[in-house]
């Protein structure tokens, strides 16, 4: 069977799908729930000086398989969460990582009293609110370092543009990366009310689940390639392949939030057995074997439309279960079903691409003839 445990920083994972901050590390009792569902690492919400106080209502969901929250930050008392909720939690036996934010100060007092407790195997500090300054970043991040000495990441934000000067500013104070946060802000109402489905101030909040997990791929392939420290991936995994693609650009593990949230806390140890039979299947012994080959591939030559590409969407049969999505999703009619065979009309034809993403099986690719 496929070896699909995960060592971080020096700390033993049984598999490498965690909880996420958010609503699945609220409490002591949902990371054990976290960890009965199969879950290979133990992540907290995040955890700061004040309790938040988080407007009514939270969550919402404006399409299938995605979320938006504006759940703020854990509303339990930063001593109550080390003192009673840490231990309970620490019971599963499972890496226990404090995810904590936001200022320099806040990180200061929260992760002085962390490391007297020795509560926890590492630390993840969020910077969804504080901007994307480098020398910001770099404050908040020395300041944790100067009081803990168990393994720190940082979580980062989708709005950082100039991931490099980040890394740059970051990679001598942190133990490695998460990414990514909830991208936003972002809106939704209903007609009827005029009202948003959020009661933040202005309505707003962020958006998480199936719709972000290209740009959580990308942060997470960029990041592999900027720097030699673990990156953890997060953002819209809803499927093993979703999680195999995390690992094929490089990340050591990932998270998952939403679709816990709406699937239930089982997804982790499902998608763990998925993974493993997956590698088996395909001949992967570990997971170091998969992880960044991405990066190791032939690189794709570039086609421009209009110099004579011949570069077509082919199907393979063996992958093909006649779902009928290519041909309704071609808006160009290029794609017909006759005779049992799927067939191309190449004059209609406009070589978009299209078709062989939407393919659930990825029964579909672009093939040059
Ligand atoms: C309801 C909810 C609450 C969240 N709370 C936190 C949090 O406290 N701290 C944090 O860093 N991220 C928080 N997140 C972001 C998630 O940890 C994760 O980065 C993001 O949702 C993308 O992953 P997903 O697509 O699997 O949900 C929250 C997300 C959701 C949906």
């Amino acid at each position: 069977m496929a070896d699909i445990q995960t060592e971080l920083c020096g700390i033993n994972f049984p598999n490498p799908i965690w909880t996420a901050a958010g609503p699945g590390g609220a409490s002591a009792e949902k990371l054990l729930e976290a960890a009965r569902g199969g879950a290979g690492g133990l992540v907290t919400k995040t955890i700061s000086v004040s309790a938040a106080r988080v407007p009514i209502p939270n969550i919402s969901s404006p399409s299938p398989g995605s979320l938006l929250n504006a759940e703020l930050w854990s509303e339990i008392d930063h001593d109550k969460f080390i003192a009673e909720e840490f231990p309970k939690a620490k019971t599963s036996g499972l890496p226990l990582v404090a995810s904590l934010g936001y200022s320099p100060e806040d990180l200061r007092i929260v992760g002085k009293k962390i490391q007297q407790a020795q509560a926890v195997d590492a630390i993840e500090f969020s910077i969804h609110y504080v901007g994307k300054d480098p020398e910001n970043l770099q404050a908040i991040a020395r300041s944790l370092r100067e009081v803990v000495d168990i393994p720190i990441w940082v979580k980062l934000s989708p709005a950082i543009l100039d991931l490099q000067a980040v890394v740059e500013a970051l990679d001598d104070m942190v133990d490695g990366y998460v990414a990514i946060n909830s991208v936003g802000p972002a809106l939704d109402f209903n007609i009827q009310t005029l009202q948003p489905h959020l009661g933040s101030a202005d309505g707003r909040g962020w958006l998480s689940g199936r719709a972000i997990l290209p740009l959580g791929l990308h942060f997470v392939e960029h990041l592999y390639r900027l720097t030699k420290k673990p990156v953890i991936g997060v953002g819209g995994i809803r499927r093993v392949e979703d999680v195999i693609k995390y690992i094929m650009v490089g990340a050591s593990a990932v998270q998952i939030c939403s679709m816990a949230v709406l699937r239930g806390q089982t997804v982790y140890g499902q998608l763990a057995q998925e993974l493993s039979d997956w590698m088996d299947k395909q001949n992967y012994p570990m997971l170091e074997v998969l992880r960044g080959i991405y990066h190791r591939r032939q690189k794709h030559p570039m086609y421009l439309l209009g110099e004579g590409t011949q570069l077509y969407p082919e199907i393979s049969y063996p992958h093909c279960k006649y779902c009928d999505l290519c041909v309704k999703s071609c808006m160009h009619g290029a794609i017909s079903f006759i005779d049992k065979e799927y067939l191309l009309n190449r004059e209609k034809c406009v070589k978009c691409g299209l078709c062989t993403s939407i393919c659930p099986y990825d029964a579909l690719y672009m093939k040059e003839s």
